[in-house]
């Protein structure tokens, strides 16, 4: 197992622990790092206690080719051709994904009535170690999936950065090194930013932005943080909160251009922080919710073409060679998306299929099987894979999943606190990071493509994911590093001598 070095000597002396647990408890909840379990309990956070360390090249590397993965999100969403022919074995077998895709089919046999699109992606990544015994190129970034609906955090992961670097200076580390160390966040101002170009482009100063929500939010501070956000960048702008079922019930198309009014007030933008799990639509008042947000003028965040666009399917399919061409023009730039791919194999009932779903059960720990869901806890791995594609032998059924290669991740030491308590526990955990995409297109051309901040998490290895809001995932930030990023010394077991 590989580890890396981390920010500081571990471990920590037990008098250290316990002053700095209490330091950090509140600076999180000074900074607004806060979750609301239940409608009468707001806590902290689950965070680490220290920033854990990423090699900084990999940081600039995942953070520099967000816009293009933007871009290549947006022509996907965009090319009906592409997205038949790579979710056609999945439709007739996931009853999720034939919804959304006919919807998608019925809206645009009727014609475009959006002159702008706000796409908010993020892209998460893990550390993969390469076979090769190369120093140089020992690890890598694997793209663990691109998230285009929902994607959570960049508020709180803004916010903790202050508390990570006042941790790093409790322990004695100057501010310079700090400050060089763990990279600031602009993923609240930036996302913003995203949001505020769509609504002035959309046009109409008493329209409001509608953050579609679920009714018991656990992570209403990050979206609290975000709304405050937009705010400070303009404060014209109205952010109103509504279920889906409120919309379905209570909103309305007006006139020829079809905008979209709910409770009397023009709505210039539909961001959906609900709207990803099958679970967020129990009667057809939420589907009728996505289907008025999606045949009006109001931009949609995201569209229904651009949440196919992000599932796991098609990334499979991008991994097929020439798929990312089609939509980014030049060698290099393909080259380089290309590079975080790891193997992604069909399901299908086909030869290839038979032959990836054989490969799987005879390896089970080498692969990762997924549904085209979101959310976490929906993927398999190990025996329960190989039980599931025994079971699916034969089986159309087997459609609609994909087949990934497992990350041999290498490993940081870090103590996790969980939501509200200040015990820490000192753990081997991997970290995921994911940069934060927003690109705004007006009347079909981009007007605004950024990397807009980060989520950096991590879970105990033990485990095979790592759910924020379920207890087992930790908010972090990272701790760059340029050479000697993994511990010579490390043994399997110890900490080595760092
Ligand atoms: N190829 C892989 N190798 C090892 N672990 C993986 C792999 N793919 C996913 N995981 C683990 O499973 C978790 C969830 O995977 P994934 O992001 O694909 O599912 P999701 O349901 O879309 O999750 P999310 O709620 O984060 O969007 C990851 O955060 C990671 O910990
Ligand atoms: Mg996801």
């Amino acid at each position: 197992m590989v580890e890396l070095h981390p920010a500081v000597e571990l471990p920590l002396s037990t008098d250290e622990l316990e002053e700095l647990a209490e330091d950090m408890k509140d600076r999180a909840y000074a900074m607004g790092v806060l979750i609301r379990p239940s409608k009468h309990r707001t806590i902290h956070g689950p965070i680490t206690l220290l920033p854990s360390t990423f090699p900084r090249l990999l940081y600039n590397k995942a953070m520099q080719l967000q816009t293009d993965i933007n871009l290549l999100m947006l022509g996907i969403s965009k090319d009906d051709e592409f997205l038949y022919a790579a979710l056609k074995s999945v439709v007739p077998v996931d009853e999720f994904t034939r919804r959304l895709y006919e919807m998608h089919l019925q809206v645009k046999k009727e014609g475009c009535f959006k002159p702008v699109t706000l796409c908010i992606n993020r892209t998460d990544y893990m550390l993969d170690c390469c076979k090769e015994d190369d120093e140089e190129s020992f690890l890598d970034l694997s793209m663990v999936e691109i998230n285009t609906i929902a994607a959570g955090c960049p508020a709180l992961s803004t916010r903790l950065v202050d508390v990570h670097r006042f941790s790093l200076e409790q322990l004695g580390m100057s501010r310079e090194k700090v400050l060089d160390r763990v990279p600031g966040n602009y993923g609240m101002e930036g996302v913003a930013d995203g949001m505020v170009t769509t609504w002035r482009l959309y046009g109409e100063t008493k329209a409001v932005l509608v953050f579609v929500v679920r009714p018991e939010e656990s992570n209403k501070f990050d979206q609290r943080w975000m709304e405050y956000g937009i705010k400070d960048l303009d404060d014209r702008v109205k952010v109103i909160r509504r279920t889906l079922p409120e919309i379905g019930e209570r909103a309305e198309l007006r006139g020829d251009e079809r905008r979209l009014f709910i409770d009397g007030m023009e709505v210039a933008i539909l961001y959906f922080r609900t709207g990803y799990s099958p679970i967020d639509y129990p009667t057809e008042m939420e589907w009728n919710a996505r289907l008025l947000g999606e045949r009006s003028r109001a931009a949609v965040c995201p569209s229904v073409a651009m949440q196919l666009a992000g599932t796991k399917k098609i990334q499979q399919v991008l991994y097929d060679p020439g798929s990312i061409e089609l939509f980014l023009k030049g060698k290099q730039r393909v080259d380089d998306v290309r590079s975080i791919f790891t193997g992604h194999y069909t399901l299908d009932l086909t030869p290839a299929g038979d032959e990836a779903a054989e490969r799987a059960i005879a390896n089970p720990m080498k692969y990762v099987m997924k549904p085209q869901r979101e959310g976490g806890g929906n993927n398999l791995f190990g025996e329960k894979m190989k039980e599931a594609l025994e079971k699916l032998r034969g089986s159309p059924e087997r459609a609609a999943y994909m087949l990934m290669d497992r990350f041999n991740s290498p490993v940081n030491h870090n103590y996790c606190m969980k939501c509200g308590s200040s015990d820490l526990e000192l753990m081997t955990v991997a970290s995921e990071f994911g940069p934060f995409g927003t690109l705004v297109s007006y009347n079909n051309e981009v007007v605004f493509n950024k990397t807009t901040g980060y989520l950096y998490r991590t879970k105990d290895i033990k485990l095979d994911e790592g759910g924020l809001m379920v207890g087992t995932g930790f908010l972090d930030t990272p701790y760059l590093s340029s050479a000697e990023v993994i511990c010579p010394s490390a043994t399997q077991n110890g900490f080595g001598e760092h």
